[in-house]
Formats: C-alpha cells, structure tokens, sequence
C-alpha cells in the first residue's frame, strides 16, 4: 500500500515526506479553504505542493467546474501546472464524459466521491487512473465504509481495465475519507492500492502504547549503563 497525504497544508506536506513514505498527495476545495487558500492562488498552490513532493508522487488538484467541457478545459489547465498533477473529478455524469476526454488526451484523472461499485466501474471504464471510494462519510451516516471499499476493490480486481487507462496504466483505488490508523489497517488488508490520510491520521499509525513504554524502558535502562 502507498500513502498520499490528504491535505493542502504545505508545512504538513514538507514533514511528511521527510519521513520518506509519502508517495503522493489529494487536495480538495474544502481542504484548499482551510488553509485559506485564494482561487487567484490555487494554480501556484499546486505548484508548490508539485515541487515539494517531486516528480514521481501524483498531485490531485480538483476542478470545481459542472459541465464536461469545462471540466475539460479546467483539467488541461490543471495538468499544465506540473507533470504529476491530476486530475480529480467528482463522479456524476459530466464528471465520466470529461474523464473520458481528458484520459483521451493523455491526463490522468483521480474520480472521486465514489461510494458505490456501479460508480466505481464507470468511473473505471470511463478512464479514471485512480479511483477513490470514501469510507469515512459512509460511517458518517451510519453505514460501514470500510465494507463498502471492500466491495469496490473486489469488483474492481475482478476485470482488467488497462484498455480504458492512460498508457495501458494499472487503475490504483485510492482509501479516502479516512479517519484513523484502523481504516488504513483493514484497507490494506484487502488490498487498496493507496490511502489518502490526513495529516493526524498518518502521524497516528506511527504510535502505539507498546512502543512508547518499550522506548521510555530502553531509555531508563540506558542510563543505568551510562552510570554503572
Ligand atoms: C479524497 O481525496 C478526499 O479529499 C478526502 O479523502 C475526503 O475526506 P473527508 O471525508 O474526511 O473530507
């Protein structure tokens, strides 16, 4: 499994790949207004985010456009930022059309809010090289996500998509919505290709209660070395 951070946040982004496992990075416009980020700004914004994180780990940069052709349009300006942006599109009927072109045309889209396997295999025949189902906010509505991911990689790994992807990629499914080290665990267990986290969340997998006391025991244990 690979990581992406789900985040806007530049300082957040410049940490996590210091710690060497960040492989790319998903942005969203909820994600772009927390950090207060202006529209005139957005285009240098995903620039920055490019030249942190290099050449090789994927940028999803979203366009907020509703028809096919603006979205379209929106993507090829979008993909003209840096090499490794994509292109994140929200899954809906303008959303295939336009995935369909810009596939087309070589640009790489990551098709989001997807929550179900039908979406998931349009989205996946329309093009899409990522595709991401949410687990977080069908929990937030009483549901399990975490089931629902399981559906759409299961269903997913059962056709080859190659024909349909750009350069005959593999289709990745991108974890998101995620909202603990928990979901990462069970996502990689049946076999997602990514999870997108939150800054929190990533920082969260690294911990656990048996690791802080079987450091805090090493250290104690040092200085009786040190002094003896
Ligand atoms: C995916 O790429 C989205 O940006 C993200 O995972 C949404 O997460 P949320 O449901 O916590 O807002």
């Amino acid at each position: 499994m690979k990581f992406f951070l789900d985040t806007a946040d530049l300082a957040e982004i410049e940490e996590a790949a210091s710690w060497g496992a960040l492989a790319g990075v998903t942005t969203n416009p909820s994600l772009y207004a927390r950090i207060g980020g202006r529209l005139d700004d957005f285009h240098n914004h995903i620039k920055r985010i490019c030249d942190i994180v290099g050449p090789d780990c994927p940028v999803s940069a979203e366009s907020v456009a509703m028809t096919r052709d603006e979205i379209v349009a929106d993507g090829c300006k979008l993909a003209e930022i840096a090499p490794n942006v994509v292109v994140k599109i929200p899954t809906m009927v303008e959303g295939l059309a336009a995935t369909h072109t810009l596939a087309g045309r070589g640009i790489p889209v990551n098709m989001t809010l997807c929550f179900t396997v039908p979406q998931a295999l349009l989205a996946a025949r329309a093009g899409a090289r990522y595709i991401s189902p949410f687990v977080g906010r069908f929990d937030d509505i009483s549901e399990d996500g975490l089931f629902q991911l399981e559906q759409v990689c299961s269903a997913i790994g059962n056709y080859d998509f190659t024909a349909n992807t750009v350069n005959g990629e593999k289709i990745e499914i991108i974890a998101a919505s995620i909202r603990s080290a928990n979901h990462v665990t069970q996502a990689a267990l049946m076999g997602a290709d990514i999870a997108t986290v939150p800054f929190g969340v990533l920082k969260k997998m690294v911990q656990h209660p048996l690791t802080e006391r079987g450091l805090d025991a090493f250290l104690k244990d040092w200085e009786k070395v040190q002094n003896a």
